[in-house]
């Protein structure tokens, strides 16, 4: 019988004491994240359980028992102190997924900072307006990332340390760099952790806005009580488990269930830092018995087209509970899953500002290959008419996912920017910017965003940050990026690229305007295609079109052109 247990009796009645109560919370206690998930699984006894396997590059292996995430997080906590640092400040992580980036979340949780965790990936454009708009104290990162900031450090006044968690100790450290080794420092076996409440700011998450720069999604410690029973009950993380996240905690479903969910549950996890390789992923599954996965469809598509044969050279039988976030999990991946693995993918689904699944499958229910299941107890979602903002009083509409507020994970506000924020409101719904629709048996049927922003591979991509880092190039004059379709991606970044004059187009200026966008934002937001053409369609007003250069894209109908200004 799966955690959850029957999900008609869950909802009835629901509240979220089941949670708190589990966790030993009550309402107005110290609620710090950091200590709960290492200190209290220690005093539960569970110490010298290993938390953490990890696996690098190369095969390295490290080993952390909950005793050593607990003691190796008070010693991160005491270090950013002695520097300096104190509650509320924005403490960013930026490294690949090393057991330092795990850790460290919870170090800074523990002095009372507000974790901020950025892909490694990111160039140093992406890095830079992140850290301006969050205004950065400290980050804490790898050698190999340190340069990146280096370029950018003249710019960013608040940034007062640089932590280079894998100094030689030989190279010399250059302005506001320190090192810092968890393998060399003094272990901190003590460490108060800052008392924290419900409300205090716990981790800062950015995501791609259409029209702006990406927005900090402010988290608070209260979010543990969402996380810990979504991952309970919908990833089924039980005692003896071994939990696989394939998430990188840069985005949320690599902290809220790479890190909150398990260690909350005092759980075993693993963590792979390396590329995707259907070999290394299943050898990894087969070494470490994990027996819940939670991955993305990509990934998930990946491993389709690597074939089933490959799957014979592995023991696969430890997994049990498979589940998938991020984009829209395809029906015929629900279906090759339960043929190869035994068990169907569930498909989940939430949002960075939703900080805990919203809406999903559970293990024990009827799945319906393509849908993405029923909102979690404790959740009204709905859809709502886009004219009139009202919930349709019919079932099968396409229309907007609307969410009542008021979950535990839910954001408080978008940093520094509350206007934005208050505009995700409607009449007391919160709007999620998804369209879907709802079958007669509430089951939530995921159709396409409601804006411009780019789901490739579940990553969000902004147009408009590509546009503006386009034009930077000094062949651009104009561009427009748009959605293009993808087997694997399902979507990529395509840009639309007008040339300055005294510039033509060719394939070496093609590579090269490519290879501008990842260094300077990420591999991600790199166009995977670039179409130059004499000028892009615009508005009587001035305004590109995108919506046309996406139809051509999609072989969709144009629509209504009569804005239309060249045409
Ligand atoms: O468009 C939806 C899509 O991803 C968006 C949220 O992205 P982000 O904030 O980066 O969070 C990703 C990690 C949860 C959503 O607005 N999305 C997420 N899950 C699904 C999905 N689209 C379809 N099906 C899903 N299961």
């Amino acid at each position: 019988m799966a955690n959850i247990g029957s999900y008609e009796e869950r909802i009835k009645n629901f509240d979220w004491s089941v949670s708190e109560k589990e966790l030993g919370y009550k309402p107005g206690d110290i609620l710090n994240i950091g200590w709960y998930c290492s200190d209290r699984i220690c005093q539960q006894g569970k110490a010298d359980k290993i938390a953490l396997h990890w696996e690098g590059l190369g095969g390295a292996e490290k080993h952390f028992t909950y005793n050593d995430i607990r003691r190796a997080s008070n010693t991160i906590a005491a270090f950013l102190q002695s520097l300096g640092h104190a509650s509320g400040d924005r403490i960013c992580l930026f490294m690949d997924r090393v057991p330092e980036l795990y850790i460290g979340v919870l170090g800074i949780l523990k002095m009372g900072g507000i974790g901020q965790p950025l892909y490694s990936a990111f160039g140093d454009e992406s890095l830079y307006v992140r850290l301006e708009n969050a205004e950065t104290s400290a980050i804490i990162t790898q050698r190999k990332h340190a340069l990146k900031v280096r370029k950018i450090l003249d710019k960013l006044p608040h940034l007062k340390h640089i932590i280079i968690v894998d100094h030689d100790g030989k190279s010399p450290l250059r302005d506001r760099e320190v090192a810092f080794s968890l393998e060399k420092a003094a272990p901190v076996e003590d460490f108060g952790s800052y008392p924290t409440t419900s409300e205090s700011p716990s981790l800062l998450h950015y995501t791609s806005g259409t029209t702006g720069q990406p927005k900090g999604v402010k988290h608070v410690h209260y979010s543990l009580i969402s996380q810990y029973l979504t991952a309970k009950w919908v990833l089924d993380i039980r005692e003896d488990d071994i939990f696989w996240c394939t998430a990188d905690p840069g985005w949320v479903t690599g902290t809220s269930y790479g890190i909150i969910g398990p260690w909350s549950l005092g759980v075993t996890q693993c963590v792979l830092d390396g590329g995707f390789s259907a070999q290394a992923w299943y050898k990894f599954i087969e070494k470490y018995r994990i027996s819940n996965w939670y991955s993305a469809p990509t990934a998930i598509r990946s491993l389709m087209k690597a074939g089933d044969e490959i799957i014979k050279n592995f023991d696969l039988s430890s997994l049990r509970n498979l589940a998938s976030v991020g984009e829209p999990l395809n029906s015929e991946a629900v279906v090759w899953s339960e043929k190869v693995f035994g068990k169907a993918f569930l498909d989940t689904y939430f949002q960075t500002e939703t900080g805990s699944i919203m809406i999903t499958n559970f293990p024990g229910m009827k799945i319906k290959p393509g849908s993405m299941g029923k909102p979690f107890p404790g959740i009204t979602a709905t859809i709502l008419d886009p004219k009139t903002y009202e919930p349709y009083s019919e079932t099968g509409k396409i229309g907007l996912i609307a969410i009542r507020p008021g979950w535990p994970a839910m954001m408080r506000t978008y940093w520094n920017n509350e206007e934005t924020y208050q505009k995700k409101f409607k009449n007391g719904w919160y709007m999620t910017g998804d369209r879907a629709s709802i079958d007669k048996e509430g089951y939530f049927w995921f159709v396409g965003r409601d804006d411009d922003i780019i789901n490739t591979g579940g990553h969000l991509v902004s147009p408009f940050e590509v546009e503006s880092a386009l034009i930077e190039h000094p062949a651009v004059a104009e561009s427009a990026v748009v959605s293009k379709p993808d087997p694997i991606n399902m979507e990529v970044v395509k840009a639309f690229v007008a040339l300055k004059p005294g510039f033509t187009a060719s394939a070496d200026l093609d590579l090269e305007i490519m290879n501008f966008i990842r260094k300077k934002l990420s591999p991600l937001a790199m166009p995977q295609a670039i179409e130059f053409v004499e000028q892009l369609p615009k508005t009587r007003s001035g305004k590109i079109m995108r919506r046309i250069l996406k139809a051509k894209e999609w072989g969709e109908e144009i629509g209504d052109t009569s804005t239309l200004e060249n045409d």
